[in-house]
């Protein structure tokens, strides 16, 4: 889509919809906002949704529905067996990725499951452009080990590269050498990588991972639950691709990869999840998790009605006009913060605004969690929930040692055509209160740490007593203001 020019010059994100439903939203006044936080064991996993104003957590299910979606769902034809929903769905996937074979799961994480159990052996390695926790604590499950062979570039916060999400193809050529072609389980590339920034690979770094994977005879499994923002990436910044249609680059996109999964939660605008394929024996090989985890093969554990919307949903993503909003509020957002200093990753990448946790606290230890800590003032300082990516989100060593996160990021999502500019502006404003503020943030300590997936469930206090101090802080900034 050409961008709309303002005679004042300026560069605004201009939507493409008009909005015609709405929930009504709470702010609460900032003590009670300490308070939630604490009960929630300074974990925005756990806030309850009506004590936060502006959910930044996550796009994960949580986009806005376009009309024909809703639409949609009006006529899905429920039946344990055979629903023509469900061949509806499975023809829209073959069609947009150019595949033969579908397997329906109810979300993401159960495709990684059903792909690990299938392919990864104890002691197999899988190589990717970079981890995803689902992804990756599936691999370890079932004794695999994850590669992450992101170009380094790619790892620094701040940069002009526009595809750091590639994947370095020297380190992939030394890691199937090192390893030896046998021990490699698949290839994993990730669409719009989600924990370094939601940044983008190019169909030029995809296409050459896949040859030298294929040349090895190794798999390429695409995740293209971020593909959206990624079709986009390539399009706008791929000189090569600017004429090729979104259909186009999706197909070829696709081509280089054996089997395709996605969470049907961000790819599709709905709830579920699917994995596409060309080749009958993956199919075979993995056909018979669906009925034993999670439902008869035409349906998968979705409900209809989210397949019916899905369906509507992928069909939108083809639309340029319709997956660029995404990513220019993003830019927005994250230009808005580093006019006022504010350290983001950049460039933009998709899904949300990425803010340095390491650089805004940067006299907050590693081990102190600086994310989770400016998440957790984030919440106090604007009702704004956000969600911590860095160490906090890593798992523990088998020996006990806490990896430390390559990046340290507070990830504000967000999710497809839900906030208007001025929810983003009124983020941008506490958020830069904050960091003038920063020196009064400390860090945080956990109180329990669950063995698995840590982040989803975890509790923590604050060390020292710095979230009265900010509280305090706000109302002689604020006044009476919420
Ligand atoms: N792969 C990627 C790249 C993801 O971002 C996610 C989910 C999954 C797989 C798992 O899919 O949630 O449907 O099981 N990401 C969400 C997020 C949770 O908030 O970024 P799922």
């Amino acid at each position: 889509m050409g961008e709309v020019k303002l005679f004042s010059g300026e560069k605004l994100p201009l939507e493409m919809h008009k909005v015609r439903v709405v929930q009504k939203l709470n702010l609460l006044p900032v003590e009670a906002r300490q308070k939630a936080m604490a009960e929630a064991g300074n974990n925005t996993f756990l806030l309850k949704n009506e004590d936060v104003y502006l959910d930044m957590l996550t796009d994960s299910g949580v986009n806005a529905m376009s009309d024909q979606a809703v639409a949609a769902m009006m006529v899905a034809d429920d039946s344990y067996a055979g629903s023509a929903t469900y061949y509806r769905l499975e023809k829209k996937v073959c069609d947009l990725f150019g595949t033969t074979y579908f397997l329906p799961a109810h979300q993401g994480r159960a495709c990684e499951s059903i792909i690990a159990s299938t392919f990864v052996k104890p002691g197999d390695v899988v190589p990717m452009n970079f981890h995803f926790t689902t992804a990756k604590a599936h691999i370890t499950r079932v004794g695999g080990r994850v590669e992450e062979l992101v170009s380094d570039a790619g790892l620094e916060p701040e940069s002009d590269l526009p595809f750091k999400g590639n994947i370095d193809l020297d380190k992939l050529r030394e890691c199937i050498t090192r390893n030896g072609k046998e021990h490699i389980a698949f290839v994993r590339l990730e669409a719009g990588t989600n924990l370094i920034g939601g940044q983008p690979f190019s169909l030029e770094n995809m296409t050459a991972t896949a040859k030298i994977a294929h040349d090895n005879g190794i798999m390429v499994v695409l995740d293209a639950s971020l593909l959206q923002d990624n079709l986009h990436f390539i399009k706008v910044r791929e000189a090569a691709c600017k004429d090729m249609s979104i259909r186009e680059i999706t197909r070829a996109v696709c081509a280089n990869a054996d089997i395709i999964y996605f969470s049907a939660r961000k790819l599709g605008f709905a709830r579920g999840g699917g994995m596409a394929m060309n080749d009958n024996s993956y199919y075979q090989r993995m056909k018979d998790y669906i009925p034993l985890f999670e439902g008869f093969l035409t349906y998968g554990g979705m409900s209809v009605r989210e397949m019916e919307a899905m369906t509507v949903g992928l069909e939108e993503t083809m639309d340029e006009s319709v997956i660029s909003q995404g990513p220019q509020f993003i830019e927005f957002m994250v230009a808005e913060l580093q006019k006022r200093g504010v350290p983001v990753v950049t460039p933009a990448g998709g899904l949300g605004c990425h803010i340095n946790a390491r650089k805004f606290l940067s006299h907050i230890d590693d081990h102190a969690y600086p994310a989770a800590a400016l998440a957790a003032a984030v919440f106090i300082a604007g009702g704004v929930r956000g969600m911590e990516r860095g160490t906090l989100s890593e798992q523990r060593e088998p020996d006990g040692t806490e990896p430390i996160a390559s990046m340290e990021l507070l990830r504000l999502a967000l999710p497809r055509r839900v906030f208007t500019m001025s929810q983003v502006l009124y983020a941008v404003d506490r958020i830069s209160w904050l960091y003038e503020n920063r020196h009064l943030v400390g860090g945080l300590n956990f109180v329990e740490e669950p063995a698995t997936l840590r982040f989803f469930f975890g509790r923590l206090e604050p060390i020292g007593g710095w979230q009265e101090k900010l509280v305090a802080k706000f109302r002689k900034d604020f006044g009476d203001s919420l």
